[in-house]
C-alpha cells in the first residue's frame, strides 16, 4: 500500500512506494501490458502475431524506430549490424581475461560497459548520430560476446561471423559450430530462438529497464546505463529467475525434495523458497510470454530429440499450482521464465547461459527505452525521495568516551 508520509519538512508532502507498485516513472509509448487479462503490445502490435510472424532485429527495429521497418530499412539496419559483428582484438583479449568458471552475467556486464572506450565517436547521448551508431554497435557485439560467453566455458576460440546469414542464425552458428565446420543451421532452432528473444525483447518499466532509465537520467552514456541494466537482470528475482528455475527442477529429479514436500515449502515459506519462474508483479493472470514458450517448449524439444524428464516436473508443478488456494488466492502464473531454460537447456547452453540470453533479448528494449527518455523533454534525473526513521540530532560522543 501507499504510505502518505507528511514527515519531511523540507518537502511537506510525500508518498512511500516500496517496489514503486504504485509509481509510474515515465509516460512511454513503446510497450502496453494488462496484467489483469494478460495482454502484452509492442508499439501497438500483440506480441502473439510479432512472435508469429516476425523475426528478432525487426522487433528491436520496431522497438527502438517505433514502427515496423520496410524491407529496405530492415536489410539496411541488419546489413549495418553485420558489419560491427567483430569485436577489437585487444577486446576479446580482455574477454578471455576472466578467470574460467566466473559468472557470464559479471562478464557481460564488465564487457558492455568497457566497450565504448574503443568507440569514443558513439559516447554523447545527445548527439543523434553518436546514438545510432551505439545502438548499432552494441546489438552487433552483444551477440558475438554472448557467444563467447558460452564457448569459453569450453575452451573454445571466438568465430568469425558469416554474414550471410540472419541475426540469430548466425548467433547460433558462432556459439555452437566447431572451426571450419560446414555449419547446417536448423530452422526450426532458429525459428524458436527468434521467438524467445522477440518475447524477451521489451517489458516496460520492469526492474532492469528502470534502472536503464535511472541511470541515464544522470545523462550517462548508452553503454554505462544498459550495463546498469544486465547487473539489474542478474538477480534471482528478475532475469536470474530462469536459471534458479534449472536448479530448482534439477533439485526436485535428483530427490532432494518430491515435488509434494517441495510445494509444501513453498506454502509454509520455509527458509524463503519459492516456486521459481511463478509470480509477476504485473501479470496477475497467464504471462502471455509463457503461454507462447509453454506451445514451443515440446516442438523444440522433440525435434532435438531430447525427451527431458525436467519438462514433466515442471508441467506436475505448474498442474499442482493452478489449482491450489495459495496460488489461486495470490494470482501467481507461470512468468516467461518457467519454461524457457527447458529449450535452451535442450539446445546446449548451461543454466549460466540462461540470463544471458535474457539479457541478448532485453537489449533492444532497454535501447529504445533510454532513447525515449533522453529526448522526453520532461524528463529530469532520477532522484526520489525517503522519508527519514533514524535518530533525531544528538551531539557526538569522542572515541575514548565510547
Ligand atoms: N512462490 C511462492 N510464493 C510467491 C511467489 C512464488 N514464486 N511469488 C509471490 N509469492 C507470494 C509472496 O510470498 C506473497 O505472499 P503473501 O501475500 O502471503 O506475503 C505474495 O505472493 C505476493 O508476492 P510479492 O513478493 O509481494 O509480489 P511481487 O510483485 O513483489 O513479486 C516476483 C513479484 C518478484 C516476480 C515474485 O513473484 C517472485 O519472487 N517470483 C519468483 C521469481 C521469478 O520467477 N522471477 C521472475 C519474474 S519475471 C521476469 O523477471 C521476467
Amino acid at each position: 500500500g501507499i504510505v502518505v508520509s507528511s514527515l519531511l519538512r523540507d518537502t511537506g508532502m510525500v508518498t512511500v512506494d516500496p517496489g514503486f507498485t504504485n509509481t509510474a516513472s515515465c509516460e512511454s509509448e513503446i510497450t502496453y501490458i494488462d496484467g489483469d487479462q494478460g495482454i502484452l503490445r509492442y508499439r501497438g502490435y500483440p506480441i502473439e502475431q510479432l512472435a508469429d510472424s516476425s523475426t528478432f532485429l525487426e522487433v528491436a527495429y520496431l522497438l527502438i524506430h517505433g514502427e515496423l521497418p520496410t524491407p529496405a530499412e530492415l536489410e539496411s539496419f541488419t546489413d549495418r549490424i553485420n558489419r560491427h559483428t567483430l569485436v577489437p582484438e585487444g577486446f576479446r583479449a580482455f574477454l578471455s581475461s576472466f578467470p574460467r568458471g566466473g559468472h557470464p552475467m559479471s562478464i557481460l556486464a564488465s564487457a558492455v560497459n568497457a566497450l565504448p572506450t574503443y568507440y569514443p565517436e558513439s559516447l554523447d547521448p545527445h548527439d543523434p548520430e553518436a546514438v545510432e551508431l551505439a545502438t548499432v554497435l552494441i546489438l552487433a557485439k552483444i551477440r558475438t560476446i554472448t557467444s563467447y560467453l558460452h564457448r569459453a566455458t569450453r575452451d573454445e576460440p571466438l568465430l568469425y561471423p558469416d554474414y550471410a546469414r540472419g541475426y540469430v542464425d548466425d548467433f547460433l552458428r558462432m556459439t555452437f559450430s566447431r572451426p571450419y565446420e560446414q555449419w547446417e543451421s536448423d530452422p526450426v532452432l532458429v525459428a524458436a530462438m527468434d521467438k524467445l528473444l522477440i518475447l524477451h525483447a521489451d517489458h516496460e518499466q520492469n526492474c532492469s529497464t528502470s534502472t536503464v532509465r535511472i541511470v541515464g537520467s544522470s545523462n550517462a552514456n548508452l553503454y554505462s546505463s544498459v550495463a546498469a541494466g544486465i547487473n539489474a537482470l542478474s538477480g534471482p528475482s528478475h532475469g536470474g529467475a530462469n536459471e534458479a528455475v534449472l536448479t530448482m527442477l534439477e533439485s526436485i529429479r535428483s530427490g532432494d525434495d518430491s515435488v509434494e514436500t517441495f510445494m509444501k515449502k513453498v506454502k509454509n515459506k520455509e527458509a524463503g523458497v519459492r516456486l521459481m519462474g511463478f509470480g509477476h508483479r504485473v501479470y496477475k493472470s497467464y504471462d502471455p510470454r509463457a503461454a507462447i514458450v509453454k506451445k514451443h517448449a515440446d516442438a523444440v524439444l522433440d525435434r532435438l530429440g531430447a525427451k527431458d524428464e525436467l519438462l514433466d516436473i515442471a508441467r506436475g508443478l505448474e498442474e499442482i499450482a493452478l489449482r491450489d488456494d495459495y496460488f489461486v488466492e495470490r494470482k501467481l502464473y507461470p512468468n516467461v521464465d518457467f519454461y524457457t531454460g527447458l529449450i535452451y537447456k535442450a539446445m546446449g547452453f548451461s543454466p549460466a547461459m540462461f540470463t544471458p540470453l535474457f539479457a541478448l533479448g532485453r537489449m533492444p528494449g532497454w535501447i529504445a527505452q533510454w532513447r525515449e527518455m533522453m529526448s522526453d523533454p520532461q524528463t529530469k534525473i532520477g532522484r526520489p525521495r525517503q522519508v527519514y526513521t533514524g535518530p533525531t540530532e544528538r551531539a557526538y560522543t569522542p572515541l575514548e568516551q565510547r
